[in-house]
């Protein structure tokens, strides 16, 4: 089956595509010639999701699925969310958006966060959704080199490393995107 992943992060689509296996041909936008940025400008990550996966399929008609995550704090009635990759301004500034967390969090006792990922799948014009949660903790201050945004403030239930601590394969093991793209590798072998 081929399937377009309406993405151009090369980091993200070869992650993607040891997460989903041998079973399918995905094909990036650079791949099907839509060199356009992808408006991401809906208030929840579901919306977003299904946004951009809505606009390749537009495009392109072909089968698509788009993906969006956000990191939810409950101290912070669930920011940075949906604005995640922008917290703290539009450089997408991984460094910034930590310190902005930590500061607005100061020494709140209350830590509790997760990060959530939506998949849209248009497969055949019919609309899918699939998520993945992992909850965890953000801790005082950084901790880790690994992986990115916010890898080195997040620690997830049970581990007592942080995500920019672990490898990938074990960040896989409980993340929210792999669990969400389990989620969407299963429905699409039975499909
Ligand atoms: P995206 O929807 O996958 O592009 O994610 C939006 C933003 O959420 C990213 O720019 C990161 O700041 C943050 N983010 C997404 N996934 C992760 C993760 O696995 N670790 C840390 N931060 C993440």
């Amino acid at each position: 089956m081929t399937l377009v992943f309406a993405s151009n992060n090369e980091h993200k689509i070869r992650e993607i595509k040891s997460l989903l296996g041998d079973s399918f041909t995905l094909l990036s936008l650079h791949d099907i010639n839509i060199r356009e940025d992808i408006p991401e400008e809906e208030p929840q990550i579901e919306a977003n999701a299904i946004a951009k996966a809505r606009f390749v399929f537009n495009a392109s008609g072909m089968n698509v699925f788009a993906d969006d995550t956000g990191l939810e704090i409950v101290a912070l009635n669930g920011l940075p969310g949906v604005h995640s990759a922008r917290f703290a301004g539009e450089k997408k500034d991984s460094s910034a958006n930590i310190e902005k967390v930590l500061a607005l969090l100061g020494d709140t006792e209350n830590r509790e966060a997760r990060f959530r990922t939506v998949i849209a799948l248009i497969l055949e014009k019919k609309e899918y959704l699939f998520e993945g949660i992992v909850n965890g903790t953000i801790i005082h201050g950084k901790r880790g080199t690994e992986g990115f945004g916010y890898d080195p403030i997040f620690r997830p239930y049970g581990k007592i490393r942080t995500f920019a601590e672990m490898e990938l394969t074990e960040k896989n093991t409980v993340s929210h995107r792999a669990r969400a793209f389990e989620k969407l590798k299963e429905f699409l072998l039975q499909y």
